[in-house]
């Protein structure tokens, strides 16, 4: 699989004593495969980014890794929510996740806020975590723009908080799109200082960005990424095929009329590049294709393809729609079986700062 920028897997650390010579820890839990562990905010119905470059290969890669997936309803408090749409998109979002294929039995899912290690261990980080470092978070300041004055101290601390669900299941891989990389850095940082100066405690992570995919841009403005903030632009997993079909009309292209992958052409190189990824066809094979062709038939396939991916994931979406006890139960599971590992990495940084 084509991987940019990441390093290769960091060799487990063995147990350490604390450099005040402190309590032996409790050992970290033996692994037979690499430990991955991702996230995804509650805050609306996921996005075409969101599955291209996160959910597909979560899903993709549950048998290769041991996964562990968060709806992190605690990040998404960092903006004002209305609670009961939260609530409802928190259900929504764990059916999304398993209409895309993952089998929670594989790869637990689970509430972020069920499992009160992460808020806690994430007091403990921020208290290691540098104001400088955080003032150099690229999504803080696009986030909060010109309000940083009234932007939110969790807004703020919000790459803290994330560095704690990474850090509470000894996490290997994070694969994640690429606006999540420098978070994902910031992990790392904290990681090297906390072991610097408590003695090894926690496991290095590595981010797991793919070439391809990791920046699938709006459809109306190429020139920034498909957010969930910005829906014009989104192309959202439970938008009906007329609404995809128009979506994909108005994307915006260029004056030229060839299908080609040039990152100098930004609207369609955005198209052409979800039209390999749902199609798995190459780059030559496409503009093969769509040679002699124009944007209208471009278009009407490419608006086929999406509706054909759509449409099963759709259909198992709304089957788990329909009974909300059983997902509550599922999460309320993957939450039981998380808890003891996030709680036994939670007790072993409580024990190397000397507050247990
Ligand atoms: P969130 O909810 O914004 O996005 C979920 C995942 O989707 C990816 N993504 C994209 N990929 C490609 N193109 C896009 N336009 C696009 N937009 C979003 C994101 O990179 C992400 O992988 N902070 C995280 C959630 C989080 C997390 C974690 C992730 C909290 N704790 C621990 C990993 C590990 C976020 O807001 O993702």
């Amino acid at each position: 699989m084509a991987t940019k920028g990441n390093a290769t897997l960091e060799p487990a650390k063995t147990e350490g004593k604390t450099k005040s010579g402190a309590q032996a820890k409790p050992a970290k839990e033996p692994k037979q495969k690499p430990r991955v562990f991702s996230g995804i905010q509650p805050t609306s119905i996921p996005h075409l980014g969101n599955y291209l470059g996160a959910m597909r290969h979560w899903a993709a890669e549950q048998d290769h890794y041991d996964s562990i997936f968060c709806v992190v309803n605690l990040h998404a408090q960092t903006v004002p929510q209305d609670p009961a749409e939260l609530r409802q998109n928190t259900l929504s979002l764990a059916a999304m996740l398993l209409a895309v294929g993952i089998d929670p039995q594989r790869a637990p899912i689970f509430i972020q806020s069920q499992v009160s290690a992460h808020a806690e261990l994430a007091w403990l980080l921020n208290c290691v975590t540098s104001l400088g470092w955080l003032n150099r978070m690229h999504q803080f300041k696009s986030k909060a723009g010109e309000e940083r004055e009234s932007a939110s101290a969790g807004l703020y601390t919000y790459p803290v908080l994330m560095a704690a669900d990474i850090l509470l299941y000894d996490t290997d891989l994070v694969p994640v799109g690429d606006d999540q990389r420098q978070h994902v850095e910031l992990a790392r940082n904290i990681v090297e200082r906390f072991n610097d100066r408590f003695g090894e405690t926690f496991v290095l992570p590595n981010p797991l960005i793919r070439e391809e995919g990791a920046r699938i841009m709006a459809l109306d403005d190429p020139t920034r990424k498909m957010s969930k903030s910005e829906p014009n632009g989104a192309l959202f997993l439970t938008d009906a095929p007329s609404v995809i079909k128009k979506k994909i009309a108005r994307a915006t292209t260029d004056s030229e009329r060839t299908i080609e992958f040039n990152p100098n052409r930004p609207g369609i190189f955005n198209l052409a590049t979800i039209y390999s990824l749902l199609s798995g066809q190459s780059k030559a094979e496409i503009e093969e294709h769509f040679a002699g062709k124009g944007y209208k038939e471009f278009k009407a396939e490419l608006t086929e393809l999406i509706v054909a991916t759509l449409q099963p994931i759709q259909q198992r979406y709304a089957e788990l729609m329909n009974d909300p006890a059983q997902l509550e139960g599922l999460l309320r599971q993957g939450a039981d079986r998380v808890r003891p590992r996030a709680e036994a990495t939670l007790h072993r940084a409580q024990t190397a700062m000397g507050i247990r």
